[in-house]
Protein backbone atom coordinates (compact mmCIF):
# COMPACT_ATOMS: atom_id res chain seq x y z
CA UNK A 1 0.00 0.00 0.00
CA UNK A 2 1.79 3.16 -0.86
CA UNK A 3 -0.85 5.38 1.71
CA UNK A 4 -3.29 5.19 4.04
CA UNK A 5 -4.57 8.63 3.37
CA UNK A 6 -4.48 11.46 1.11
CA UNK A 7 -2.38 14.46 2.27
CA UNK A 8 -5.30 17.05 2.06
CA UNK A 9 -7.73 14.63 4.90
CA UNK A 10 -5.15 14.85 6.93
CA UNK A 11 -6.17 17.48 10.17
CA UNK A 12 -6.57 17.75 13.62
CA UNK A 13 -8.77 14.85 14.29
CA UNK A 14 -5.63 12.50 13.37
CA UNK A 15 -4.10 13.78 15.78
CA UNK A 16 -1.94 10.42 16.98
CA UNK A 17 -2.47 8.60 14.39
CA UNK A 18 0.56 6.55 12.47
CA UNK A 19 -0.45 7.56 8.57
CA UNK A 20 1.35 6.63 5.72
CA UNK A 21 1.63 9.00 3.05
CA UNK A 22 3.26 9.86 -0.62
CA UNK A 23 3.49 12.71 -2.66
CA UNK A 24 5.57 14.99 -4.66
CA UNK A 25 8.05 17.57 -2.83
CA UNK A 26 6.37 20.73 -2.98
CA UNK A 27 9.08 22.79 -0.53
CA UNK A 28 11.84 21.49 1.67
CA UNK A 29 13.90 23.38 4.46
CA UNK A 30 16.65 22.27 6.76
CA UNK A 31 17.00 23.65 10.19
CA UNK A 32 19.55 22.73 11.70
CA UNK A 33 18.89 19.08 12.31
CA UNK A 34 15.15 19.24 11.08
CA UNK A 35 13.66 18.77 7.69
CA UNK A 36 10.29 20.85 7.18
CA UNK A 37 8.83 19.59 3.76
CA UNK A 38 5.93 20.34 2.37
CA UNK A 39 4.40 17.04 0.31
CA UNK A 40 2.07 17.28 -2.13
CA UNK A 41 -0.51 15.10 -3.70
CA UNK A 42 -3.73 15.80 -5.69
CA UNK A 43 -5.56 16.39 -2.57
CA UNK A 44 -3.46 18.99 -1.00
CA UNK A 45 -0.11 19.87 0.98
CA UNK A 46 0.60 18.57 4.81
CA UNK A 47 3.62 19.35 6.46
CA UNK A 48 6.24 16.62 7.39
CA UNK A 49 8.72 17.26 10.15
CA UNK A 50 11.89 14.54 9.99
CA UNK A 51 13.60 15.10 13.16
CA UNK A 52 17.19 15.01 13.52
CA UNK A 53 18.38 11.36 13.56
CA UNK A 54 15.19 9.98 11.11
CA UNK A 55 17.47 8.36 8.11
CA UNK A 56 16.75 10.33 5.34
CA UNK A 57 17.42 10.52 1.45
CA UNK A 58 18.27 13.28 -0.78
CA UNK A 59 15.11 15.16 -0.75
CA UNK A 60 14.74 17.62 -3.69
CA UNK A 61 11.43 19.96 -5.24
CA UNK A 62 9.38 17.31 -7.07
CA UNK A 63 11.38 14.34 -5.72
CA UNK A 64 8.37 11.65 -4.71
CA UNK A 65 8.82 10.09 -1.54
CA UNK A 66 6.65 8.38 1.20
CA UNK A 67 6.30 8.64 5.06
CA UNK A 68 5.39 6.80 7.41
CA UNK A 69 4.54 8.63 10.50
CA UNK A 70 2.24 10.62 13.09
CA UNK A 71 0.17 12.94 12.93
CA UNK A 72 1.00 16.10 15.58
CA UNK A 73 -0.44 19.57 16.05
CA UNK A 74 1.13 22.71 15.10
CA UNK A 75 2.24 25.10 17.58
CA UNK A 76 2.07 27.83 15.04
CA UNK A 77 -0.66 26.83 12.82
CA UNK A 78 -0.41 27.49 8.77
CA UNK A 79 -2.97 29.74 8.29
CA UNK A 80 -1.91 29.31 4.61
CA UNK A 81 -2.93 25.65 4.39
CA UNK A 82 -6.18 23.27 4.53
CA UNK A 83 -3.92 21.04 6.88
CA UNK A 84 -2.17 23.81 8.80
CA UNK A 85 -2.93 22.94 12.11
CA UNK A 86 -1.16 19.54 11.86
CA UNK A 87 1.83 18.12 10.50
CA UNK A 88 3.33 14.46 10.48
CA UNK A 89 6.42 13.64 12.09
CA UNK A 90 8.09 11.36 10.13
CA UNK A 91 9.14 7.85 11.73
CA UNK A 92 10.43 6.92 7.87
CA UNK A 93 11.41 8.11 4.83
CA UNK A 94 11.23 6.51 1.40
CA UNK A 95 12.81 8.09 -1.90
CA UNK A 96 10.22 6.66 -4.84
CA UNK A 97 11.71 8.40 -7.24
CA UNK A 98 13.70 11.60 -8.24
CA UNK A 99 13.08 13.97 -10.56
CA UNK A 100 14.89 17.01 -12.47
CA UNK A 101 15.07 20.98 -11.39
CA UNK A 102 11.74 21.66 -12.92
CA UNK A 103 11.66 24.68 -15.31
CA UNK A 104 8.39 26.74 -13.33
CA UNK A 105 7.70 27.14 -10.08
CA UNK A 106 4.35 25.03 -8.98
CA UNK A 107 2.37 26.99 -7.19
CA UNK A 108 -1.09 28.70 -7.67
CA UNK A 109 1.51 31.60 -8.66
CA UNK A 110 3.81 30.77 -11.13
CA UNK A 111 6.27 33.40 -13.00
CA UNK A 112 6.36 31.26 -15.80
CA UNK A 113 6.24 32.41 -19.36
CA UNK A 114 3.19 30.92 -21.28
CA UNK A 115 5.47 28.86 -23.34
CA UNK A 116 7.09 27.47 -20.95
CA UNK A 117 3.62 26.31 -18.93
CA UNK A 118 2.88 25.05 -22.51
CA UNK A 119 5.75 22.89 -22.98
CA UNK A 120 5.79 21.29 -20.02
CA UNK A 121 2.29 21.02 -19.70
CA UNK A 122 2.63 17.58 -17.45
CA UNK A 123 4.55 19.84 -14.65
CA UNK A 124 1.89 23.03 -15.43
CA UNK A 125 -0.98 20.46 -14.48
CA UNK A 126 0.49 19.67 -10.84
CA UNK A 127 -0.51 23.16 -9.93
CA UNK A 128 -3.75 23.14 -8.15
CA UNK A 129 -5.23 26.35 -9.63
CA UNK A 130 -5.25 24.08 -12.71
CA UNK A 131 -6.35 20.58 -11.05
CA UNK A 132 -9.43 22.56 -9.62
CA UNK A 133 -10.57 23.89 -12.82
CA UNK A 134 -10.15 20.22 -14.37
CA UNK A 135 -12.27 18.75 -11.23
CA UNK A 136 -14.88 21.43 -11.81
CA UNK A 137 -15.16 20.49 -15.76
CA UNK A 138 -15.66 16.94 -14.56
CA UNK A 139 -18.07 17.92 -11.93
CA UNK A 140 -20.00 19.52 -15.39
CA UNK A 141 -19.91 16.26 -17.51
CA UNK A 142 -20.83 14.51 -14.42
CA UNK A 143 -23.91 16.46 -13.49
CA UNK A 144 -25.02 17.17 -17.06
CA UNK A 145 -24.91 12.57 -17.38
CA UNK A 146 -27.04 12.45 -14.21
CA UNK A 147 -29.50 15.08 -15.20
CA UNK A 148 -30.37 13.77 -18.71
CA UNK A 149 -29.96 10.19 -17.48
CA UNK A 150 -33.25 11.26 -15.38
CA UNK A 151 -34.70 13.03 -18.18
CA UNK A 152 -34.77 10.30 -20.57
CA UNK A 153 -31.78 11.03 -22.48
CA UNK A 154 -29.52 8.13 -23.68
CA UNK A 155 -26.23 8.89 -24.52
CA UNK A 156 -24.54 7.92 -28.02
CA UNK A 157 -21.38 8.25 -30.01
CA UNK A 158 -21.45 9.48 -33.19
CA UNK A 159 -18.40 8.62 -35.92
CA UNK A 160 -15.39 11.52 -35.88
CA UNK A 161 -14.38 10.95 -39.57
CA UNK A 162 -17.15 12.69 -41.42
CA UNK A 163 -17.70 13.98 -44.97
CA UNK A 164 -16.89 17.26 -45.75
CA UNK A 165 -19.22 19.80 -46.36
CA UNK A 166 -19.33 23.61 -46.33
CA UNK A 167 -20.45 25.99 -44.17
CA UNK A 168 -19.35 26.42 -40.82
CA UNK A 169 -15.72 26.76 -40.01
CA UNK A 170 -13.08 25.07 -42.72
CA UNK A 171 -12.92 21.56 -42.07
CA UNK A 172 -9.81 19.24 -40.82
CA UNK A 173 -9.44 17.00 -43.45
CA UNK A 174 -8.25 13.72 -43.40
CA UNK A 175 -7.35 11.39 -46.25
CA UNK A 176 -8.19 8.05 -46.76
CA UNK A 177 -5.25 5.56 -47.26
CA UNK A 178 -8.16 2.66 -48.50
CA UNK A 179 -9.55 5.33 -51.02
CA UNK A 180 -6.64 7.02 -53.10
CA UNK A 181 -7.37 10.78 -53.48
CA UNK A 182 -10.25 10.91 -50.95
CA UNK A 183 -10.80 12.98 -47.28
CA UNK A 184 -12.61 12.43 -44.53
CA UNK A 185 -13.83 15.47 -42.32
CA UNK A 186 -13.29 15.85 -38.37
CA UNK A 187 -16.50 16.48 -37.10
CA UNK A 188 -17.15 20.24 -36.91
CA UNK A 189 -20.25 19.01 -34.45
CA UNK A 190 -22.23 16.04 -34.31
CA UNK A 191 -25.11 18.18 -36.16
CA UNK A 192 -26.46 15.84 -38.83
CA UNK A 193 -25.91 12.36 -37.20
CA UNK A 194 -27.61 13.80 -34.01
CA UNK A 195 -30.85 14.68 -36.51
CA UNK A 196 -30.42 11.24 -37.93
CA UNK A 197 -30.96 9.63 -34.79
CA UNK A 198 -33.95 11.19 -34.64
CA UNK A 199 -34.94 9.84 -37.61
CA UNK A 200 -33.73 6.56 -36.14
CA UNK A 201 -36.21 6.91 -33.49
CA UNK A 202 -34.06 7.65 -30.87
CA UNK A 203 -36.17 10.36 -29.45
CA UNK A 204 -33.62 12.04 -26.44
CA UNK A 205 -30.27 11.54 -27.23
CA UNK A 206 -26.91 13.26 -25.67
CA UNK A 207 -23.15 13.35 -25.87
CA UNK A 208 -20.17 15.08 -24.72
CA UNK A 209 -18.57 15.19 -28.09
CA UNK A 210 -15.22 16.26 -29.04
CA UNK A 211 -15.97 18.90 -31.98
CA UNK A 212 -12.96 20.35 -34.67
CA UNK A 213 -12.95 23.23 -36.37
CA UNK A 214 -9.69 24.92 -38.44
CA UNK A 215 -10.63 28.66 -37.30
CA UNK A 216 -8.52 31.23 -36.20
CA UNK A 217 -7.84 30.85 -32.78
CA UNK A 218 -9.04 33.33 -29.91
CA UNK A 219 -8.96 33.25 -26.15
CA UNK A 220 -12.14 30.94 -25.85
CA UNK A 221 -11.52 28.90 -28.87
CA UNK A 222 -9.41 26.09 -29.64
CA UNK A 223 -9.14 23.65 -32.56
CA UNK A 224 -10.51 20.98 -30.96
CA UNK A 225 -12.75 21.58 -28.21
CA UNK A 226 -15.97 19.73 -26.38
CA UNK A 227 -19.51 20.59 -26.72
CA UNK A 228 -22.31 18.89 -24.44
CA UNK A 229 -24.40 18.39 -27.40
CA UNK A 230 -28.10 17.42 -27.39
CA UNK A 231 -31.00 16.60 -29.33
CA UNK A 232 -34.99 15.67 -28.72
CA UNK A 233 -37.70 14.79 -30.42
CA UNK A 234 -41.19 15.71 -30.11
CA UNK A 235 -40.83 18.86 -27.89
CA UNK A 236 -41.98 22.36 -28.25
CA UNK A 237 -39.46 25.16 -28.73
CA UNK A 238 -40.68 26.49 -25.06
CA UNK A 239 -39.94 22.54 -23.81
CA UNK A 240 -36.64 22.44 -25.26
CA UNK A 241 -35.48 26.02 -23.85
CA UNK A 242 -36.83 24.62 -20.07
CA UNK A 243 -35.36 21.29 -20.20
CA UNK A 244 -31.76 23.36 -21.06
CA UNK A 245 -32.58 26.01 -18.71
CA UNK A 246 -32.76 23.05 -15.75
CA UNK A 247 -29.97 21.65 -17.15
CA UNK A 248 -27.62 24.43 -16.26
CA UNK A 249 -29.36 25.82 -13.24
CA UNK A 250 -27.79 22.20 -11.69
CA UNK A 251 -25.17 22.38 -12.85
CA UNK A 252 -24.77 25.92 -11.46
CA UNK A 253 -26.13 24.42 -8.34
CA UNK A 254 -23.52 21.57 -8.28
CA UNK A 255 -20.90 22.95 -9.86
CA UNK A 256 -20.98 26.96 -7.78
CA UNK A 257 -23.64 26.40 -5.36
CA UNK A 258 -25.03 29.32 -7.18
CA UNK A 259 -29.18 29.35 -7.82
CA UNK A 260 -30.27 30.21 -11.13
CA UNK A 261 -33.13 31.95 -11.32
CA UNK A 262 -35.94 30.65 -14.03
CA UNK A 263 -36.71 30.94 -16.41
CA UNK A 264 -33.81 32.68 -17.37
CA UNK A 265 -34.47 36.33 -19.35
CA UNK A 266 -34.62 36.53 -23.06
CA UNK A 267 -33.59 39.20 -25.93
CA UNK A 268 -34.41 38.74 -29.55
CA UNK A 269 -31.23 39.08 -31.54
CA UNK A 270 -32.62 42.19 -32.56
CA UNK A 271 -33.20 43.72 -29.06
CA UNK A 272 -29.70 42.35 -28.06
CA UNK A 273 -27.76 44.32 -31.04
CA UNK A 274 -29.69 47.72 -30.89
CA UNK A 275 -29.27 47.90 -27.61
CA UNK A 276 -26.03 46.31 -26.79
CA UNK A 277 -24.55 46.11 -29.91
CA UNK A 278 -23.76 42.39 -29.32
CA UNK A 279 -25.65 39.36 -30.07
CA UNK A 280 -23.65 37.91 -26.69
CA UNK A 281 -24.57 40.90 -24.50
CA UNK A 282 -22.84 40.54 -20.75
CA UNK A 283 -25.98 41.71 -18.86
CA UNK A 284 -24.31 41.85 -15.53
CA UNK A 285 -24.39 45.46 -15.76
CA UNK A 286 -26.90 47.43 -17.42
CA UNK A 287 -25.38 50.31 -19.81
CA UNK A 288 -27.63 50.36 -22.77
CA UNK A 289 -26.97 52.18 -26.05
CA UNK A 290 -29.05 54.72 -27.31
CA UNK A 291 -30.76 55.88 -30.57
CA UNK A 292 -30.12 60.09 -30.51
CA UNK A 293 -30.71 60.92 -33.99
CA UNK A 294 -34.34 62.35 -32.82
CA UNK A 295 -32.64 64.00 -30.39
CA UNK A 296 -29.63 65.75 -32.40
CA UNK A 297 -31.63 66.21 -35.64
CA UNK A 298 -31.60 69.93 -34.96
CA UNK A 299 -28.14 70.68 -34.68
CA UNK A 300 -27.03 71.36 -38.26
CA UNK A 301 -24.04 69.04 -37.71
CA UNK A 302 -25.99 65.69 -37.25
CA UNK A 303 -29.05 66.62 -38.99
CA UNK A 304 -27.90 64.88 -42.07
CA UNK A 305 -26.67 62.09 -40.72
CA UNK A 306 -28.70 59.05 -40.69
CA UNK A 307 -28.13 56.87 -37.58
CA UNK A 308 -26.48 58.22 -33.95
CA UNK A 309 -26.04 56.37 -31.37
CA UNK A 310 -24.80 56.97 -28.15
CA UNK A 311 -23.75 55.42 -25.04
CA UNK A 312 -24.19 57.76 -22.15
CA UNK A 313 -21.71 57.54 -18.81
CA UNK A 314 -21.68 59.57 -15.87
CA UNK A 315 -17.83 60.35 -15.16
CA UNK A 316 -17.06 62.37 -12.13
CA UNK A 317 -13.44 61.27 -11.76
CA UNK A 318 -12.44 61.59 -15.44
CA UNK A 319 -11.68 58.22 -16.08
CA UNK A 320 -12.44 59.08 -20.00
CA UNK A 321 -9.12 60.96 -19.38
CA UNK A 322 -8.13 61.67 -23.63
CA UNK A 323 -5.52 58.89 -23.20
CA UNK A 324 -8.47 56.52 -22.44
CA UNK A 325 -10.73 58.38 -25.34
CA UNK A 326 -7.66 57.81 -27.82
CA UNK A 327 -7.65 53.83 -26.96
CA UNK A 328 -11.62 53.82 -27.10
CA UNK A 329 -11.25 55.36 -30.15
CA UNK A 330 -8.58 52.44 -31.21
CA UNK A 331 -11.03 49.90 -30.72
CA UNK A 332 -14.66 51.44 -32.56
CA UNK A 333 -11.86 51.80 -35.72
CA UNK A 334 -11.04 48.27 -35.57
CA UNK A 335 -15.19 47.41 -36.17
CA UNK A 336 -14.94 50.46 -38.93
CA UNK A 337 -16.27 53.52 -36.83
CA UNK A 338 -14.18 56.52 -38.05
CA UNK A 339 -14.15 57.51 -34.53
CA UNK A 340 -16.23 57.92 -31.05
CA UNK A 341 -17.95 61.56 -30.79
CA UNK A 342 -17.11 63.01 -27.61
CA UNK A 343 -19.95 65.63 -25.37
CA UNK A 344 -18.85 65.78 -21.58
CA UNK A 345 -20.98 67.97 -19.84
CA UNK A 346 -20.29 69.72 -16.77
CA UNK A 347 -23.73 71.20 -15.76
CA UNK A 348 -23.56 74.05 -18.00
CA UNK A 349 -21.79 73.38 -21.53
CA UNK A 350 -19.51 70.67 -23.35
CA UNK A 351 -16.84 70.21 -24.00
CA UNK A 352 -15.05 67.47 -25.86
CA UNK A 353 -14.65 66.59 -29.43
CA UNK A 354 -18.17 67.39 -30.56
CA UNK A 355 -18.60 70.37 -28.44
CA UNK A 356 -17.99 72.94 -31.16
CA UNK A 357 -21.05 71.41 -32.96
CA UNK A 358 -23.70 71.68 -30.57
CA UNK A 359 -25.03 75.28 -31.75
CA UNK A 360 -28.07 75.28 -29.71
CA UNK A 361 -28.13 76.09 -25.73
CA UNK A 362 -26.38 73.14 -24.45
CA UNK A 363 -28.16 73.21 -21.16
CA UNK A 364 -30.97 72.76 -23.24
CA UNK A 365 -29.60 70.21 -25.32
CA UNK A 366 -27.87 68.32 -22.39
CA UNK A 367 -31.66 68.15 -20.91
CA UNK A 368 -33.13 66.76 -24.03
CA UNK A 369 -30.83 64.47 -23.73
CA UNK A 370 -31.82 63.56 -20.09
CA UNK A 371 -27.87 64.31 -18.93
CA UNK A 372 -26.49 65.62 -15.42
CA UNK A 373 -24.12 67.10 -14.52
CA UNK A 374 -19.99 65.33 -15.33
CA UNK A 375 -22.35 62.54 -18.09
CA UNK A 376 -19.88 61.55 -21.04
CA UNK A 377 -21.64 60.97 -24.03
CA UNK A 378 -20.10 58.64 -26.64
CA UNK A 379 -21.44 59.01 -30.39
CA UNK A 380 -21.15 56.82 -33.10
CA UNK A 381 -22.14 57.66 -36.25
CA UNK A 382 -21.75 57.98 -40.57
CA UNK A 383 -21.62 54.27 -40.42
CA UNK A 384 -23.96 51.65 -41.05
CA UNK A 385 -26.00 50.84 -38.41
CA UNK A 386 -24.64 47.77 -37.94
CA UNK A 387 -21.05 48.77 -37.87
CA UNK A 388 -22.31 51.63 -35.37
CA UNK A 389 -23.64 49.45 -32.67
CA UNK A 390 -20.96 47.03 -33.02
CA UNK A 391 -18.49 49.82 -32.50
CA UNK A 392 -20.30 51.29 -29.37
CA UNK A 393 -20.92 47.12 -28.42
CA UNK A 394 -17.41 46.74 -28.23
CA UNK A 395 -16.60 50.32 -26.37
CA UNK A 396 -20.19 49.41 -23.42
CA UNK A 397 -17.87 46.47 -23.04
CA UNK A 398 -14.44 48.45 -22.07
CA UNK A 399 -16.50 50.57 -19.95
CA UNK A 400 -17.98 47.93 -18.08
CA UNK A 401 -13.81 47.38 -17.38
CA UNK A 402 -13.17 50.67 -16.93
CA UNK A 403 -15.75 51.96 -14.76
CA UNK A 404 -15.76 48.88 -12.60
CA UNK A 405 -19.67 48.11 -13.55
CA UNK A 406 -18.97 44.16 -13.22
CA UNK A 407 -19.81 42.46 -10.16
CA UNK A 408 -17.67 39.48 -10.55
CA UNK A 409 -19.11 37.31 -8.31
CA UNK A 410 -22.60 37.28 -10.41
CA UNK A 411 -23.71 35.72 -13.55
CA UNK A 412 -25.83 36.97 -16.62
CA UNK A 413 -27.42 34.12 -18.10
CA UNK A 414 -30.17 34.93 -21.10
CA UNK A 415 -31.18 33.37 -24.22
CA UNK A 416 -30.67 35.08 -26.97
CA UNK A 417 -33.25 34.07 -29.88
CA UNK A 418 -34.80 35.29 -33.39
CA UNK A 419 -32.02 35.33 -35.07
CA UNK A 420 -32.14 35.85 -38.69
CA UNK A 421 -31.86 32.84 -40.80
CA UNK A 422 -29.62 34.06 -42.76
CA UNK A 423 -26.58 36.29 -43.10
CA UNK A 424 -25.77 38.31 -46.21
CA UNK A 425 -22.38 39.24 -48.20
CA UNK A 426 -22.57 42.19 -50.14
CA UNK A 427 -19.12 41.74 -51.94
CA UNK A 428 -19.92 37.83 -52.81
CA UNK A 429 -23.18 38.56 -53.51
CA UNK A 430 -24.24 34.98 -51.08
CA UNK A 431 -26.41 34.11 -48.42
CA UNK A 432 -24.83 32.04 -45.50
CA UNK A 433 -26.43 30.19 -42.26
CA UNK A 434 -26.86 32.53 -39.51
CA UNK A 435 -26.63 29.09 -37.34
CA UNK A 436 -26.39 26.20 -39.65
CA UNK A 437 -28.88 25.13 -43.08
CA UNK A 438 -30.43 22.78 -40.54
CA UNK A 439 -32.18 25.58 -38.86
CA UNK A 440 -35.69 26.33 -38.59
CA UNK A 441 -37.40 29.59 -40.57
CA UNK A 442 -40.12 31.06 -38.48
CA UNK A 443 -43.50 29.92 -39.47
CA UNK A 444 -44.86 33.36 -40.36
CA UNK A 445 -41.83 34.40 -42.47
CA UNK A 446 -41.56 31.30 -44.84
CA UNK A 447 -42.71 32.86 -47.73
CA UNK A 448 -40.29 35.45 -47.20
CA UNK A 449 -38.12 32.89 -48.34
CA UNK A 450 -38.48 33.81 -51.72
CA UNK A 451 -38.78 37.20 -51.99
CA UNK A 452 -36.10 38.61 -48.90
CA UNK A 453 -34.18 35.46 -47.70
CA UNK A 454 -32.65 37.98 -45.71
CA UNK A 455 -35.43 39.29 -43.33
CA UNK A 456 -36.71 35.73 -42.66
CA UNK A 457 -35.71 34.78 -39.08
CA UNK A 458 -35.48 31.85 -37.48
CA UNK A 459 -36.17 29.34 -34.43
CA UNK A 460 -32.43 29.48 -33.07
CA UNK A 461 -31.07 30.19 -29.81
CA UNK A 462 -28.13 31.17 -27.94
CA UNK A 463 -27.30 30.50 -23.95
CA UNK A 464 -25.25 33.81 -23.03
CA UNK A 465 -23.41 34.10 -19.91
CA UNK A 466 -21.09 37.08 -18.79
CA UNK A 467 -21.23 37.77 -22.32
CA UNK A 468 -20.07 34.78 -23.65
CA UNK A 469 -21.79 32.50 -26.47
CA UNK A 470 -21.85 29.71 -23.81
CA UNK A 471 -24.15 27.50 -26.39
CA UNK A 472 -26.79 27.45 -29.33
CA UNK A 473 -29.15 25.54 -31.16
CA UNK A 474 -32.20 25.53 -33.33
CA UNK A 475 -35.54 24.02 -33.99
CA UNK A 476 -34.51 22.10 -37.19
CA UNK A 477 -35.81 21.75 -40.25
CA UNK A 478 -38.18 17.92 -40.74
CA UNK A 479 -39.35 18.77 -43.84
CA UNK A 480 -37.29 17.66 -47.41
CA UNK A 481 -38.51 20.05 -49.56
CA UNK A 482 -38.18 23.33 -47.11
CA UNK A 483 -33.94 21.62 -46.29
CA UNK A 484 -33.81 21.24 -49.80
CA UNK A 485 -34.93 25.24 -50.41
CA UNK A 486 -32.60 26.24 -47.74
CA UNK A 487 -29.91 24.56 -49.16
CA UNK A 488 -30.44 26.38 -52.70
CA UNK A 489 -30.79 29.95 -51.05
CA UNK A 490 -27.48 28.91 -49.87
CA UNK A 491 -26.23 29.15 -53.15
CA UNK A 492 -25.62 25.17 -53.90
CA UNK A 493 -26.49 23.32 -56.92
CA UNK A 494 -28.90 20.91 -57.42
CA UNK A 495 -26.11 18.80 -58.18
CA UNK A 496 -23.98 19.85 -55.40
CA UNK A 497 -26.93 19.46 -52.86
CA UNK A 498 -27.10 15.71 -53.48
CA UNK A 499 -23.55 14.73 -53.71
CA UNK A 500 -23.17 16.82 -50.34
CA UNK A 501 -26.50 16.00 -48.33
CA UNK A 502 -28.03 13.42 -50.62
CA UNK A 503 -28.63 11.10 -47.75
CA UNK A 504 -29.61 13.63 -45.50
CA UNK A 505 -32.61 14.70 -47.57
CA UNK A 506 -33.50 11.14 -48.72
CA UNK A 507 -33.52 10.48 -44.90
CA UNK A 508 -35.84 13.24 -43.93
CA UNK A 509 -38.50 11.80 -46.39
CA UNK A 510 -39.27 8.91 -43.53
CA UNK A 511 -41.31 10.35 -41.23
CA UNK A 512 -38.89 12.56 -39.48
CA UNK A 513 -40.25 13.66 -35.96
CA UNK A 514 -40.13 17.88 -35.28
CA UNK A 515 -36.86 17.99 -33.15
CA UNK A 516 -34.74 20.66 -31.95
CA UNK A 517 -31.73 20.59 -30.14
CA UNK A 518 -28.77 22.43 -28.37
CA UNK A 519 -24.81 22.43 -27.97
CA UNK A 520 -23.15 23.75 -25.23
CA UNK A 521 -19.64 24.45 -25.23
CA UNK A 522 -18.29 22.26 -22.51
CA UNK A 523 -15.09 24.09 -22.17
CA UNK A 524 -16.41 27.95 -22.33
CA UNK A 525 -19.10 26.66 -19.73
CA UNK A 526 -16.23 25.55 -17.57
CA UNK A 527 -14.37 28.79 -18.21
CA UNK A 528 -17.38 30.72 -17.05
CA UNK A 529 -17.60 28.91 -13.67
CA UNK A 530 -14.27 28.45 -13.02
CA UNK A 531 -13.41 32.65 -13.40
CA UNK A 532 -10.88 32.31 -16.20
CA UNK A 533 -10.94 34.04 -19.22
CA UNK A 534 -8.44 31.69 -20.98
CA UNK A 535 -10.07 28.63 -22.29
CA UNK A 536 -6.54 27.12 -22.16
CA UNK A 537 -6.75 26.44 -18.33
CA UNK A 538 -9.50 24.49 -18.54
CA UNK A 539 -8.30 22.13 -21.33
CA UNK A 540 -5.66 19.58 -20.19
CA UNK A 541 -3.35 19.67 -23.03
CA UNK A 542 -4.23 22.75 -25.18
CA UNK A 543 -2.81 24.16 -28.45
CA UNK A 544 -1.46 28.09 -28.77
CA UNK A 545 -3.20 30.54 -30.82
CA UNK A 546 -1.36 29.07 -33.95
CA UNK A 547 -3.10 25.53 -33.24
CA UNK A 548 0.20 23.74 -32.33
CA UNK A 549 1.32 21.87 -29.13
CA UNK A 550 4.39 23.08 -28.10
CA UNK A 551 4.94 20.07 -25.29
CA UNK A 552 4.66 17.02 -27.97
CA UNK A 553 5.32 19.28 -31.60
CA UNK A 554 1.94 19.00 -33.57
CA UNK A 555 1.35 19.62 -36.11
CA UNK A 556 4.29 17.96 -37.48
CA UNK A 557 6.02 17.10 -40.66
CA UNK A 558 5.52 12.89 -41.48
CA UNK A 559 7.57 10.72 -43.92
CA UNK A 560 7.54 10.66 -46.87
CA UNK A 561 6.75 6.80 -46.68
CA UNK A 562 3.64 8.11 -45.15
CA UNK A 563 2.53 10.65 -47.56
CA UNK A 564 3.18 8.23 -50.09
CA UNK A 565 0.81 5.56 -48.52
CA UNK A 566 -1.50 8.49 -48.11
CA UNK A 567 -1.34 9.82 -52.28
CA UNK A 568 -0.06 13.10 -51.07
CA UNK A 569 2.77 15.17 -52.46
CA UNK A 570 3.34 18.09 -50.64
CA UNK A 571 3.15 21.67 -52.59
CA UNK A 572 5.03 23.97 -50.64
CA UNK A 573 3.47 27.27 -51.72
CA UNK A 574 4.90 30.20 -53.56
CA UNK A 575 6.22 28.82 -56.87
CA UNK A 576 4.20 25.68 -56.54
CA UNK A 577 7.52 23.45 -56.23
CA UNK A 578 7.26 20.23 -54.27
CA UNK A 579 9.31 19.28 -51.40
P1 LIG B 1 -22.24 26.11 -32.56
O1 LIG B 1 -21.37 26.12 -33.75
O2 LIG B 1 -22.92 27.37 -32.16
O3 LIG B 1 -23.44 25.07 -32.76
O4 LIG B 1 -21.42 25.54 -31.35
C1 LIG B 1 -22.03 25.37 -30.08
C2 LIG B 1 -21.14 25.90 -28.98
O5 LIG B 1 -19.85 25.31 -29.04
C3 LIG B 1 -18.89 26.24 -28.55
N1 LIG B 1 -17.82 26.41 -29.56
C4 LIG B 1 -16.50 26.42 -29.28
N2 LIG B 1 -15.84 26.32 -28.12
C5 LIG B 1 -14.50 26.34 -28.16
N3 LIG B 1 -13.77 26.47 -29.30
C6 LIG B 1 -14.39 26.57 -30.50
N4 LIG B 1 -13.66 26.65 -31.61
C7 LIG B 1 -15.82 26.56 -30.52
N5 LIG B 1 -16.75 26.64 -31.50
C8 LIG B 1 -17.96 26.55 -30.90
C9 LIG B 1 -19.60 27.54 -28.28
C10 LIG B 1 -20.86 27.39 -29.08
O6 LIG B 1 -21.94 28.12 -28.54
N6 LIG B 1 -24.41 21.80 -34.00
C11 LIG B 1 -24.66 23.12 -33.48
C12 LIG B 1 -25.50 23.12 -32.24
C13 LIG B 1 -26.96 22.83 -32.48
O7 LIG B 1 -27.54 23.47 -33.36
O8 LIG B 1 -27.52 22.00 -31.75
C14 LIG B 1 -23.32 23.78 -33.19
O9 LIG B 1 -22.27 23.19 -33.25
O10 LIG B 1 -19.89 27.62 -26.90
Amino acid sequence: MYRTIENGNINEKLVGQKVKIIGWVAKKRDLGGLTFVDLRDRSGIVQVLINEGVARPDIRNEYIIQIEGVVTLKEVPNKNLKTGKVEVVASKVTLINKAKNPPLIIADETDALEDVRLKYRYLDLRRKVLQDKLIARAKITKVTREFLDNEGFIEIETPILTKSTPGGARDYLIPSRLNPGTFYALAQSPQIYKQLLMIGGLEKYYQIARCFRDEDLRSDRQPDFTQIDIETSFFTYEEVLDLNERLLQKIFKEVKGYDLKLPLPRLTYHEAVENYGSDKPDLRFDLKIRDLSKVLSNEEYFKAKEDVRGLIINDPTNILSRKTLDELNLIVKQHGLNFLGVLKYDGTAFSGSLAKNITSSHAEVAEALGLAANDVVLLGFDAPLARILSALGAVRKELGVRFNLIDENAYSCLWVDSFPLFSYDPETRRFASEHHPFTQPKEEDIAKLATAPEEVLSYAYDIVINGYEAGGGSMRIYDQDLQNRIFEILGLSEKEIEYLFGFFIEALKYGTPPHGGIAFGLDRLTMILTGTDDIRDVIAFPKNLKGASLMSGEPSKVSNLQLDELYIKINTGKDGGEE
